[in-house]
């Protein structure tokens, strides 16, 4: 089956142009859209910038391996500035580095950003900020901090943060509750703060998943029911579930739904990295396959202790 397209989110799409258009009128903010991993941030927000003229874009994209790098989010953005522009001398010149105070870089992107804004509104992206460097969050802190009536909109994208309970922060894909208050302090002080939260798709948008993938008629309706029961809309999921399963199969009730290898090697990582009786609740729970009370479950897994408490960390 075909890669799937980019479907529904219209509120939310709504929302961003909202914000792009108040900020084109002179009145910044800080769109912060924090969900679950996979669920389609940086795809609606690249779709949301798509459908927009007039603005010049900023896009830094963190990585964990980058975290420690001083200014490497700062780095992206001058990086697409004009070549010719003294930002971009900043780059290539070795003009940021450790020795360089976050804050007079922080006053650079100030002024950066009142130059561009004289050809037209700025987007300043900061995708995955929960794993943007310390010096790169102390600049754009400060950045922000003095928006007053630019034409700037700078939106955040990052993952939720991980449950209470230290043995879920090590998971796959869930924010460690401290590097997530390291990137909450941006909304401290800035002037508007505006949120996206994004949940699963419905129903209707994965039937339109469906179609593209080529499924179509009265088999597609089916499919996408199941497929939505199986994922709750998560499009990550989907795609995953898509990728490795023919349309015959995944209508079947009876028939064993295969994940990508990719997906399956997350969860068996994450699940590795459970204390050993979540591992064996969540073992049971899923040779149970259906809802039972956890008394059940703790049984099935042979477990000593209270089942309750060794759910928690799933
Ligand atoms: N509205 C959508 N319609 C179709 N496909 C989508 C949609 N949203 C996301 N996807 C697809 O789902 C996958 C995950 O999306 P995306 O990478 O945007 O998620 P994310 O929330 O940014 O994930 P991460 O937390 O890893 O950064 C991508 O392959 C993307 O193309
Ligand atoms: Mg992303």
């Amino acid at each position: 089956m075909g890669q799937p397209a980019f479907v529904g989110r219209t509120a939310e799409l709504d929302v961003v142009a909202q914000a792009a258009h108040k900020a084109a009128a002179g009145e910044p903010s800080l769109l912060i859209v924090e969900a679950a991993a996979g669920i389609g941030k940086t795809a609606l927000v690249r779709r949301a910038i798509e459908g927009l003229e007039g603005f010049s874009v900023w896009w830094a994209s963190c990585d964990p391996a980058e975290q420690d790098w001083p200014f490497s989010v700062v780095e992206q953005w001058l990086r697409q500035a004009d070549p010719r522009s003294e930002a971009n001398s900043m780059v290539t010149d070795r003009g940021l580095g450790p020795h360089v105070p976050p804050v007079m870089v922080g006053a650079r992107l100030v002024e950066l950003l009142s130059t561009a804004q004289e050809v037209g509104p700025v987007i300043v992206v900061v995708d995955d900020v929960h794993w943007a460097d310390e010096a790169s969050l102390t600049a754009v802190g400060f950045m922000l901090r003095r928006l007053r009536a630019d034409r700037v909109l700078v939106i955040a994208t990052a993952r939720t943060e991980a449950g209470a309970g230290a043995a879920v922060d090590g998971l796959e894909g869930a924010v460690p509750p401290a590097r997530a208050a390291q990137w909450r302090r941006l909304a401290r002080g800035t002037p508007r703060v505006r949120d996206l939260p994004l949940e699963g798709l419905p129903q209707q948008a994965v039937a339109q998943i469906v179609e593209t993938a080529g499924v179509r008629g009265a088999a597609s309706q089916a499919l996408a029911k199941r497929l939505w029961e199986l994922t709750g809309g998560h499009p990550l999921y989907l795609r995953s579930i898509l990728a490795a399963n023919t349309a015959d199969t995944l209508i079947d009730q009876d028939a064993v739904v295969l994940v990508s290898a990719s997906l399956e090697g997350a969860v068996r990582q994450m699940l590795a990295r459970l204390p050993a009786p979540a591992r064996a609740m969540a073992e049971a729970l899923a040779v149970l396959d259906a809802p039972v009370p956890p008394a059940v479950a703790g049984t099935v897994a042979g477990l000593e202790g209270n089942p309750v408490q060794a759910l928690e960390p799933l």
